[in-house]
């Protein structure tokens, strides 16, 4: 007999890859779906707004993991019906497809974005969702998508609402996401750039903790059939853009040339959460402390920067 697949979309990004190479190692058997190829393994190359499609990739699944996602909050300013149709339509269209064949589990990349502006800090999973751009509305469609599947077919679902996801092969074209800008500038002599004083506090969460999540989140819906559960994924010791910077300072052994640009509208002082309910649900807690997770991942970009440089080597096929 075949083994039933799990399948993920959005296999071939930044969490997807390490998500799989981790249940691989687990010996799962995988079916990954997205745009792109991932490096690591064979991928369907397809859109999940495709529903005809997507009824005919899940048929033997049994469960999805469903990372498929467009993910710059700034650009859904620029963007929001690109946002809506791929996202929401895409996620509606993955439930479709899983109802069609009657398989009922779907665990959802979810994020803080849902919280907007917080009242206070740290952040409860029942705190007011208030999103301030059209990507948290998105993420707060999906989960709204996937409870109202929980109560009206009996799926069983989990979102896992992630903040600031940091670690090797994170890579977005362009670079706007912190912690590899950072250290690519510091790395470069360039320089870093800051939007405030530099004040601001997150919660920067490691992949390899958020992976180990996801492991435990497929354990949890074994337990809980026909439940709708949803999670921060969070360390609950936030730390300044500053303190960051600190950090890889050292860790890359020069200084930072910062320079600070105007505050951004819509960018909280502080983005931080609790993590008591996953803690409980699952046992769930970071593990890697932030001055490791750095050190690992500047590690991986400075090989990676240096594979890039070295005639015939084929960049992006390092594996930390
Ligand atoms: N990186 C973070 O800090 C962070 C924080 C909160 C939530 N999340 C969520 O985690 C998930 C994974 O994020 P990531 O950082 O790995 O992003 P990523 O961009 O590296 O990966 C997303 C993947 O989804 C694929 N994809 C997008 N639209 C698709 C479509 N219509 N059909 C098929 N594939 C599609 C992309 O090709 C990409 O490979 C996303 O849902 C994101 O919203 C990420």
């Amino acid at each position: 007999m075949t083994p039933t697949p799990i399948i993920v979309t959005g296999g071939a990004g930044f969490l997807g890859r390490q998500l799989c190479r981790r249940l691989a190692a687990n010996g799962h058997q995988l079916k990954i779906i997205d745009l792109k190829p991932s490096p690591d393994y064979p991928t369907v190359i397809a859109d999940v707004r495709d529903t005809e499609r997507m009824r005919r990739e899940v048929r033997d699944a049994e469960l999805v993991f469903h990372l498929a996602s467009l993910i710059e909050a700034g650009e859904s300013v620029e963007k929001p019906a690109r946002y809506i149709d791929y996202n929401i339509q895409g996620t509606v269209s993955v439930l479709e497809a899983m109802r069609y064949n009657q398989i009922r589990t779907l665990i959802f990349s979810s994020s803080a974005a849902v919280y907007g502006e917080p009242r206070r800090v740290p952040i409860k999973e029942d705190d007011v969702t208030l999103p301030i751009n059209p990507y948290g509305v998105t993420k707060l469609a999906m989960e709204g998508l996937l409870s109202s599947y929980v109560s009206a077919y009996g799926f069983t679902g989990v979102a896992l609402r992630y903040f600031n996801l940091y670690g090797p092969e994170e890579h977005h074209q362009p670079e706007t996401h912190a912690i590899p800008r950072f250290i690519q500038q510091i790395y470069r002599g360039e320089e870093v750039t800051v939007w405030g004083n530099g004040q601001h506090r997150r919660d920067y969460v490691y992949i390899s903790d958020v992976v180990a999540a996801h492991l435990l989140a497929l354990e949890f819906t074994r337990r809980h059939h026909a439940e709708y559960h949803y999670f921060n994924l969070s360390t609950e010791q936030p730390a300044s853009v500053l303190e960051i910077i600190g950090h890889l300072e050292r860790i890359i052994g020069r200084s930072a040339q910062i320079k600070h640009f105007p505050g951004r509208p819509g960018d909280p002082l502080q983005l931080y959460a609790d993590a008591t309910k996953v803690r409980q649900a699952f046992e769930w807690q970071a593990a890697t402390r932030l001055d490791e997770g750095l050190a690992a991942t500047v590690r991986y970009f400075i090989h990676h920067w240096d594979d890039e440089n070295t005639p015939g080597d084929t960049a992006g096929q390092h594996t930390p």
